[in-house]
């Protein structure tokens, strides 16, 4: 019995792995979601309609941080034409100016991030000059490597 409920627990726990993989866009969409969500958390501390916390920012900023690193390992051949993607063909047309704005979300993420030391940013304006930049990112790349559907 004791068993049994061992090999259960492992199949749940590797299940969820073995979807992720299989599933690249599932996967680099749940990457920008959270993107949107620590975006929405900085936007709403620095109008102010969320208190600010420097844990709360430093949460944020990595969190971004990770997802840059990430997102670009979630583009295999053939998945432009996936159901429910928004991604557009240009990123596997133009893979260099695809990494060309990854690299420079990713050097904002990190930018940030180091700006943001252990503690996080000290205040909103720290958070500002932090995350700003990162923010600006989100358009351009928009603009070019996603299509509306
Ligand atoms: C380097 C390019 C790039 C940057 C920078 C970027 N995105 Fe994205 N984003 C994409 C691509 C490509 C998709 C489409 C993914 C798909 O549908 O397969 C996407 C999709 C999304 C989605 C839709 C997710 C879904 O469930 O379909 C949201 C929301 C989003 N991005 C928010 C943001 C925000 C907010 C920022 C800035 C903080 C940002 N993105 C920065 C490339 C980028």
């Amino acid at each position: 019995m004791k068993k049994f409920v061992l090999a259960a627990a492992a199949v749940l726990f590797v299940m969820p792995a073995v979807q992720a993989a299989d599933d690249p866009v599932a996967t680099r969409k749940a990457i920008m979601q959270s993107v949107a969500a620590s975006a929405g958390l900085s936007g709403g501390m620095m109008k102010g309609e969320i208190a600010y916390s420097p844990a709360a920012g430093k949460a944020a900023i990595a969190s971004l941080n990770a997802a840059a690193l990430s997102f670009g390992a979630f583009f295999p051949a053939g998945s432009e034409a996936a159901p429910g993607t928004t991604a557009s063909p240009k990123i596997w047309e133009d893979s260099a100016g695809f990494a060309a704005a990854l690299a420079k979300f990713s050097a904002a993420t990190g930018a940030a991030a180091q700006a943001s030391g252990k503690d996080g940013p000290a205040d909103v304006d720290a958070l500002k000059a932090a995350v700003g930049p990162i923010l600006a990112s989100c358009k351009s790349c928009h603009e070019v490597y996603r299509v509306q559907k």
